[in-house]
């Protein structure tokens, strides 16, 4: 192996840019070239690519997003056959690959993996719903984006006392960012898609609690259910309380990535460029059980990881 092609894929996440520098500096320590692909698979497949070496990649490990750019790979299959693979790698001079992105990436890197190239993939997505890795590189600056916006909407609540607040994080069609924040926040209750809410019940607490005396109370909705502002109706007409929504939307995906993401970006980036080195293929660098390791590239289309059913009923007060 002598060139290594890293391309990001799929929606960007904070600590992407950390694991491209990770990639590009262990592999040139190694005398290995790396070529970043640019676009994400749709520019594997339209051979767009670029060097990387230590210099290019020198100030980008603090930056959120990805210097590659990305693009969203449903159409990869119809668009990339395996016979087609050879010469798309050949073109770009690549003779490895090392993928990052989320659940959908990781379906496209192992269809490249199955035709017999060399692939590793990171798991890279604010989501933290990837089968088989407990951690996905974003969700912790993303977590963190939530807790300071209930920090600073507490400064309105406690300002103007007798409100309840929703928050809308962002996570497709999963409830792990917003579970993971409403617990961070300490929310009074969180929506997620996953499972089914008892929303009445819920507005009947919340009216109780605050009738009783609590200053306000904050409810964190995952984007998959809501709309917000539905709820929001719902709650005000249950309660009496002027309800406000605030969306997250995609400043949740942005910013320059925590301490956390960044360490483990580099840590998967270099382990990536070790796994290739060492003849590996077809396998997801991941977090099992508070340990760094590597386990088989073999999600299947559309599967996501279980939500953390404990701590949504621990937030929402409720029996399981
Ligand atoms: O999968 C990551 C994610 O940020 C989700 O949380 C969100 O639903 C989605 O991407 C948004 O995708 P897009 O930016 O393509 O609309």
């Amino acid at each position: 192996m002598k060139t290594i092609g890293v391309l990001t894929s799929g929606g960007d996440s904070p600590g992407m840019n950390a694991c491209i520098a990770a990639v590009a500096c262990n592999a040139a320590r190694k005398r290995l070239r790396v070529v970043g692909i640019l676009g994400g698979f749709d520019g594997l497949v339209e051979g767009r690519g670029t060097e990387l070496d230590e210099k290019c990649v020198s100030d980008i490990a603090g930056r959120g997003g990805t210097i590659l750019q990305t693009s969203r790979n449903g159409d990869l299959k119809t668009r990339l056959s395996a016979s087609d693979i050879p010469d798309t790698f050949g073109r770009l001079g690549v003779d490895s690959l090392i993928a990052l992105g989320g659940g959908g990436s990781m379906v496209a890197a192992k269809m490249v993996a199955d035709t017999g190239f060399p692939v590793i993939a990171v798991p890279c997505t604010i989501d933290n719903d990837i089968e088989g890795t407990h951690y996905t590189i974003g969700f912790d600056t993303a977590c963190n984006h939530s807790v300071r916006a209930a920090n600073d909407i507490m400064d309105t609540a406690e300002s103007l006392p007798g409100r309840v607040f929703l928050i809308e994080t962002l996570g497709g069609d999963t409830g792990h960012l917003a579970v993971a924040s409403a617990y961070a926040i300490g929310a009074d209750a969180v929506v997620v898609p996953e499972l089914k809410a008892d929303i009445a019940g819920m507005c009947r607490r919340i009216k109780t609690e605050m009738d009783s005396g609590k200053a306000c109370a904050i409810i964190v909705i995952a984007e998959g259910a809501g709309p917000s502002q539905k709820l929001a109706d719902q709650i005000a007409e249950v309660t009496g309380r002027r309800v406000r929504p605030t969306v997250l939307g995609h400043a949740q995906r942005g910013g320059h990535p925590s301490y956390w993401d960044r360490t483990t970006a580099r840590r998967f980036g270099e382990m990536a460029v070790q796994l290739l080195l060492d003849g590996g293929s077809g396998a997801m660098t991941a977090l099992v059980g508070g340990s760094l390791t590597d386990v088989p590239l073999c999600i299947p289309v559309g599967a996501s990881r279980a939500l953390d059913v404990d701590t949504y009923h621990i937030i929402n007060r409720s029996a399981q």
